[in-house]
């Protein structure tokens, strides 16, 4: 049994759970759905940042500690996910003793290794970020690039660390695996960035209080960023001496968008690195998701509410849009109009019909009872090749291949019923026997290859069809014979509203 260790970013606490957000936890969750399918011992971890200064602002601004604030804002992100069927093992919340020690001991492991020292910092600094930016990287000489809005100059004694002295080893790392960043544009992303060389980083503050303190040196906090991304060793237990670390790290998988890639595929590595331990093994960035072009953010005033999605149609509605609406990597735009379109025309349409076009056939032409399903023969569904480029795309972590090769079963079980017209034909008549049974049994393959995207109606199509549960990852025959049912559709057809 192989393990999968996937994390997600830890979203800042400051604003409610978006569309944005919703797409990170979506597509890692369809992964480790997936790697469960397939046996794996999965650990699937997501979670919540709640240190920084602006986390600090907005307790301040609703006359809260920041500890009720954050105590607060996380349960909004904890329930959000339990509603759109985010299947985690574990929430790691900054603010826990468990993080807590695990940052302390893991920066004072960098510390005593000697690749942290003090020294005076001024800069140019974005509120809204958490990051310090170079002049040359702001719009106009003065905005945030992410933002837009002025950043300030801030100047303060803090740590710093030596993250020059790991260039070489970076380039290295990367040039040895290639695979180590998907899609692998990103990897040329970073390695143009570490040829550009690195420059050390200062990771302490002394003007805030509200973060995890230096162990050396309690008038600094550690910086957000560095606090935050250690969580990904909170949830494996590092330094806690179960054996948790060794067996889940370094085959680590972290998703995260291309926003945060430096964070993740420069600092990160290194600080592993800095403090003796591999550097995570792969990174899976995202694209984002475009509303008319723009990223959609809270700051812009311009987003899609997942929530309201999940409760106005489904969370499976909501997931199998995001997971489709495209490739794995690539921005993309996305509006509640195409949303109700691809819900209609795949789930209600093409998937939802079908569902209820053979049991409605089963009952009239098979005796009530789910046909049988034939050994697969000639295969004129093409079910085989369909179902092994599903799974290799899942394997792949490319979710909208692997949709499209299930469907591409949906569509082709809707032809076979064409051709082979049960509705003309007299009650237990073989061919159309025949048919229904392949199309039975489509459509489980179809329900299971779908299911890291729509779980809820994945285990519906099982039971409608009367199949005891998923069953195989492969074509099985089976004598048939449960009673079947007419229930309302699986995905009523519905407008934007
Ligand atoms: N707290 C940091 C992450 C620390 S991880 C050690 C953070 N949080 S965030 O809440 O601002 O964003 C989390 C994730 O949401 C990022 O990966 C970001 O790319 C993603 N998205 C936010 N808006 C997005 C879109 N419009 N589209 C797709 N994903 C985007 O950064």
């Amino acid at each position: 049994m192989a393990n999968f260790y996937i994390t997600t970013p830890i979203y800042y606490v400051n604003g409610d759970p978006h569309l944005g957000t919703a797409y990170a936890e979506i597509n890692a969750d369809a992964f480790a759905r997936w790697h469960r399918l397939l046996g794996d011992q999965v650990r699937f971890v997501t979670g919540t940042d709640e240190h920084g200064l602006k986390i600090a602002q907005a307790a301040a601004e609703h006359g809260v500690t920041p500890q009720e604030w954050v105590d607060r804002t996380s349960e909004r992100f904890r329930g959000a996910w339990g509603k759109l069927d985010i299947s985690f093992d574990d929430f790691i919340r900054t603010t826990e003793p468990r993080h807590v020690s695990t940052v302390q001991e893991f920066l004072s492991e960098i510390y005593r290794r000697g690749y942290i020292y003090k020294d005076l910092y001024v800069g140019l600094y974005c509120i809204s970020c958490e990051a310090y930016y170079q002049e040359s990287e702001l719009v106009d000489g003065k905005d945030c690039p992410v933002h837009g809005r002025p950043v300030t100059e801030m100047s303060e004694e803090n740590y710093f660390f030596a993250l020059s002295k790991f260039n070489d080893r970076l380039i290295e790392f990367y040039e040895n695996n290639p695979g180590a960043i998907t899609p692998e544009t990103r990897l040329h992303e970073v390695l143009g960035f570490l040829r550009q060389g690195l420059t050390d980083i200062s990771i302490t503050r002394s003007s805030i209080d509200w973060g995890v303190s230096v162990p050396w040196d309690e008038q600094h906090v550690f910086y957000v960023w560095y606090d935050a991304l250690i969580n990904y060793l909170t949830a494996v237990g590092y330094g806690d001496g179960s054996g948790a670390f060794e067996q889940w790290w370094p085959s680590v998988h972290h998703l995260l968008g291309k926003d945060i890639l430096r964070f993740h595929a420069v600092w990160w590595p290194a600080m592993c690195m800095a403090a003796g331990i591999d550097p995570p093994a792969h990174f899976l960035v995202t694209g984002w998701m475009l509303v008319n072009g723009e990223k959609m953010s809270k700051s812009l005033g311009n987003q899609i509410d997942p929530m309201a999605v999940a409760s106005d149609l489904s969370s499976d509605a909501l997931r199998y849009y995001l997971l489709r609406a495209n490739g794995f990597g690539l921005d993309g735009d996305v509006s509640l109009e195409s949303l109700y379109r691809v819900y209609n025309a795949d789930l209600a349409n093409d998937l939802g019909n079908l569902v209820s076009r053979v049991v409605a056939l089963s009952i009239q032409k098979g005796g009530g009872r789910a046909p049988a399903v034939p050994e697969i023969g000639s295969d004129p569904l093409g079910a085989k090749p369909l179902l092994e480029g599903s799974i290799a795309a899942w394997n792949a972590f490319r979710p909208m291949d692997a949709i499209d090769h299930a469907m591409a079963i949906v569509r082709a079980g809707n032809s076979l019923l064409e051709r082979a017209e049960p509705w003309r034909r007299p009650e237990g008549d073989a061919e159309s026997l025949d048919a229904l049974g392949r199309v039975r049994e489509g459509l489980r393959l179809a329900a299971v290859l779908l299911s890291p995207a729509i779980p809820k109606a994945s285990l519906e199509i099982f039971v409608r069809l009367g199949f005891g549960g998923a069953g195989e990852l492969r074509w099985t025959a089976e004598a048939g014979g449960a009673t079947l049912e007419k229930r309302p559709p699986l995905f009523p057809r519905a407008v934007a509203g």
